[in-house]
């Protein structure tokens, strides 16, 4: 069974590669999109390395000056998708998006090298990417978090992945809607609209896309400009993994001066991140920055924390409370606590499991040595696939396929969910 798996999560890849990235999903996503890319490339080093390598090359060439890896690159035209660069107006030669995503690259690259069979270019093509990835955590710390707090903000939801998520209800609340310039949603002629966000959290979501226009995408202005400012511990964890990860390749390559920086990001921002421990919920809540509180949401966030290096203690409470939401749903691990009343079984991250966070969670967990949950992560992700396909996310109760079809990075987990090599 596993291994016809794999064939059908490479054929998905193969299908979805446009030469030198590989669009997320044919239809819903015709462009690359950072973290997405990121991701997939993981699987591709399973089958094809020269590939896999080339997909995070080719976000690397479209990184900006100040050091920002965009959320999308417009590679070609294509009038499927909304907001296209015609919104973004970002002014790129390659068009991109003005906003970025989470930083997975430096622990994907890391990843990649330690498993690389073609030794000499995996080398070759770490060390060329090593000096970038290092440019973009800096962004992150110079232009996120301006105070210097060891944890950086998100200034749009879209920059997190988990577009709508009940954490930012409230402080997107606060975003206005006057003066957003009439538009046409594509995402839902691709996709249920049940499964996406609403037409509300839309003229949001381009109410900001707007301020930060008129600002000229300078980034040293966006992050005060924003009402919106989440400090998310999902995202702050990809971070500093990524910063840990990239302090031990840099290591390995030689680059003493990266591997002290990356480390003392990685130290500082662990630190600052107990400040979003919740007693009562036992896993990390976002803190909303521009009122300088803790949001009182139990989603998925605070427990994709574990992907850093946090202390025992946590991860074990979080290895609970992962197990007790394993009572609630037939589907480990669900984006929004099925016992809370905003949850939305299959509304894109409100309620859905997906196989991305599911890997970085069991990731995190195994290292943690929590075995029996992160076997029954990894078994129900397996499943998900075996009784659904190769979906974009998964009611967590039912299993029912939502959103896009035939997803990339869906393919790239399941080959690495299937490896054991991976969390065992
Ligand atoms: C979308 O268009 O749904 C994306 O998540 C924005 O990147």
């Amino acid at each position: 069974m596993s291994k016809h798996l794999i064939d059908q999560a490479m054929q998905l890849l193969r299908a979805n590669d446009r030469g030198t990235y590989t669009v997320p999903t044919y239809g819903l996503y015709p462009f690359q999109w950072n973290w997405d890319s990121v991701l997939s490339a993981l699987g591709f080093l399973h089958f094809d390395e020269d590939r896999a390598w080339t997909e995070i090359e080719t976000l690397f060439d479209n990184q900006w000056e100040d050091g920002m890896v965009p959320h999308i690159i417009f590679h070609e035209h294509d009038e499927g998708y909304f907001p296209g660069p015609d919104v973004w107006r970002t002014g790129r030669k390659v068009p991109t998006s003005g906003i970025t995503q989470p930083p997975v690259a430096g622990f994907a690259v890391r990843r990649m090298l330690e498993r690389a069979e073609q030794r000499e270019d995996a080398t070759r093509r770490a060390r060329a990417l090593l000096p970038k990835i290092h440019a973009w955590h800096e962004w992150f710390f110079r232009c996120r978090d301006p105070q210097g707090t060891g944890l950086v903000a998100i200034i749009h939801p879209w920059e997190s992945g988990r577009d709508n998520s009940v954490d930012w209800d409230a402080a997107f609340g606060r975003v206005p809607t006057d003066g957003v310039e009439a538009f046409t949603r594509r995402d839902t002629s691709h996709a249920n609209p049940d499964h996406r966000p609403t037409d509300e959290q839309y003229k949001r979501y381009i109410w900001l896309v707007q301020k930060f226009r008129s600002l000229g995408w300078d980034n040293s202005k966006l992050h005060d400009a924003s009402p919106f400012q989440l400090v998310d511990p999902g995202f702050n964890a990809i971070l500093t993994r990524s910063c840990s990860d990239l302090a031990e390749l840099a290591d390995a390559l030689g680059e003493p001066e990266i591997a002290a920086q990356s480390r003392n990001f990685a130290e500082k921002s662990l630190a600052a991140m107990d400040t979003l421990w919740s007693e009562k919920w036992g896993q990390y809540l976002c803190r909303d920055r521009a009122i300088d509180e803790l949001v009182d949401s139990p989603s998925i966030g605070g427990l994709l924390a574990v992907f850093a290096e946090i202390p025992a203690a946590r991860a074990k409470v979080v290895a609970k409370r992962i197990a007790k939401l394993g009572e609630l749903a037939n589907f480990l691990v669900p984006s929004h606590d099925p016992s809370v009343p905003e949850y939305d079984g299959m509304r894109y991250w409100r309620g859905p499991a997906w196989l991305i966070v599911n890997y970085m969670i069991a990731d995190g967990l195994a290292r943690a040595g929590e075995t029996a949950i992160v076997n029954r992560i990894k078994a129900d992700s397996v499943k998900l696939i075996e009784e659904s396909g190769f979906a974009e996310y998964y009611d967590p109760i039912t299993a029912e396929p939502c959103g896009g079809g035939q997803f990339s990075w869906t393919a790239a987990m399941v080959i690495e969910f299937l490896d054991e090599r991976v969390t065992a």
